[in-house]
């Protein structure tokens, strides 16, 4: 089987190899923090050994879990925001049919998402299209008690009910949270909802490969043994054990922390496949969320080309030289598609005749690569060989251990978010929450 590439090659001209090979102890030493699960936030270690902790026999009760529901769900609802979404919705994404909502012989559940955001008009247009449609849903919160997906699912599970009646409507619901803790605990024991647990060791943005990415997936169809077979690969590959010259994981903390001591500031993550839009998604919160504290840290942006070639491009190949680049590249397409011959050439385009699309995507890759290398952004590049669930696992595995390293490297907790909190209290606070009284007053003095 083969695996995923790390090529650093290309942010040479801009960080020597001996800037990296600088950082092999300070990596090395990281990594072993976090295996040692000796630093900040080692509670939340769950997920850094959890493919090889699955067991099958644990796969193979969620696929007789959901199996029931799959065939009475059109529309599977994924109700969670964060890290109890994103997961679900990056790998759901890159597998599934682009035009698979409007496919007369569609026979998986589609995925469709709320509790993500608070748009009013949102909810509503949802609620008139789930009127057609035989919907199920699983609603995810670890702790329980987020706002945003606790008001969609009050709204979304009144509906169910309504349109299956209150029995019916238990058995289509699934809820994924804590053992014990959190208001959606006690909804689930008392409603009698099926329950799935995120284990406390695991936070949001780390759980995947726990029931949180697990369960919508296999209920819409996603191979999810090959997804755990993948990360388990890689979490083979990037075991402490692995030279840190052939460690994927620690060759690519080494990198982006030799260029963010270099200056550049902002990584990108870039694709030129735009099935991997959610996955840019996920990478972000991932990174974004563990590294960007006491005033540090990469940030985390994205593109998805060719098409933000024409929107972003400009910026990249010119602006402030504070960016560098890591390109996601899928050597290989999973259709053939030729540009054909055309008798009359208008358009010009018979120099590409009998050439793939696919060839003309990896060309503007290639194109676009250097001529960023050429405006002064350096470039990461991480090769799928396909774009199928076992890559799939073996990337995000990639990116969640790497993330572990490069945090401790940064010298941050990486595994907890204190500043997610300031919004919510001031929302709290002018929501006139019960309890935040004091919040209120303050905040009231402030407008
Ligand atoms: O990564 C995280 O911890 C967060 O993004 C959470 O996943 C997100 O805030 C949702 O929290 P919860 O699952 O408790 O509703």
């Amino acid at each position: 089987m083969k695996h995923i590439k790390l090529d650093i090659s290309r942010v040479y001209d801009f960080i020597g190899k001996k800037e990296i090979e600088n950082l092999r102890d300070e990596t090395i030493l990281a990594q072993n923090t976090l295996y040692a699960g000796t630093g900040d936030g080692s509670e939340y270690l769950g997920w850094l050994r959890l493919p090889s902790a699955i067991t099958d026999q644990q796969i193979s009760d969620i696929e007789a879990a959901v199996s029931g529901l799959r065939e009475k769900t059109e529309l599977l609802l994924v109700v969670g925001i964060g890290g109890s979404y994103l997961g679900a919705r990056a790998v759901n994404d890159a597998l599934a049919n682009n035009f698979a909502h409007l496919k007369k012989d569609q026979k998986a559940p589609h995925m469709l998402f709320a509790g993500h955001n608070i748009g009013e008009d949102y909810l509503h247009e949802l609620l008139e299209l789930l009127d057609n449609y035989s919907y199920s849903i699983v609603v995810i919160s670890k702790s329980g008690t987020t706002t945003e997906p606790a008001i969609a699912f009050r709204i979304l599970k009144d509906h169910l009910v309504e349109k299956v009646g209150k029995k019916e409507a238990g058995e289509r619901i699934i809820a994924v949270t804590d053992a014990s803790k959190g208001a959606l605990r006690q909804l689930a024991n008392e409603e009698g909802y099926r329950s799935f647990v995120i284990p406390d060791d695991v936070g949001g943005r780390f759980s995947v490969f726990t029931p949180v990415g697990l369960i919508p997936l296999a209920i819409c169809g996603v191979d999810i043994r090959q997804l755990v077979n993948g990360a388990r690969e890689m979490n083979r590959q990037c075991d402490p054990g692995t030279p840190f010259e052939e460690n994927p994981a620690a060759q690519y903390a080494a990198t982006r922390n030799a260029l963010y001591r270099s200056g550049k500031k902002i990584e990108i993550l870039v694709n030129y496949h735009n099935k991997l839009h959610y996955v840019s998604e996920w990478w972000k919160q991932l990174y974004g969320e563990s590294e960007g504290k006491q005033g540090k840290g990469l940030f985390p942006a994205s593109v998805n080309n060719s098409t933000d070639l024409h929107s972003m491009g400009q910026f990249i190949q010119e602006g402030e030289r504070i960016l560098f680049e890591t390109v996601v590249s899928v050597e290989q397409a999973d259709n053939q598609l030729t540009v054909p011959e055309d008798a009359v050439n208008l358009d010009q385009l018979n120099y590409l005749a009998g050439k793939s699309i696919d060839h003309v995507n990896k060309m503007a890759e290639l194109g676009t690569t250097l001529a960023h290398l050429d405006g002064g952004v350096p470039n990461i590049r991480i090769c799928i060989p396909r774009l199928n669930a076992h890559y799939l696992g073996q990337l995000l595995y990639f990116f969640e251990n790497s993330c572990g390293i490069s945090g401790y490297m940064l010298g941050i907790n990486p595994f907890n978010q204190p500043g997610v909190e300031a919004y919510k209290k001031n929302m709290f606070a002018l929501l006139e929450k019960p309890g935040f009284e004091e919040e209120t007053r303050k905040i009231k003095s402030r407008l």
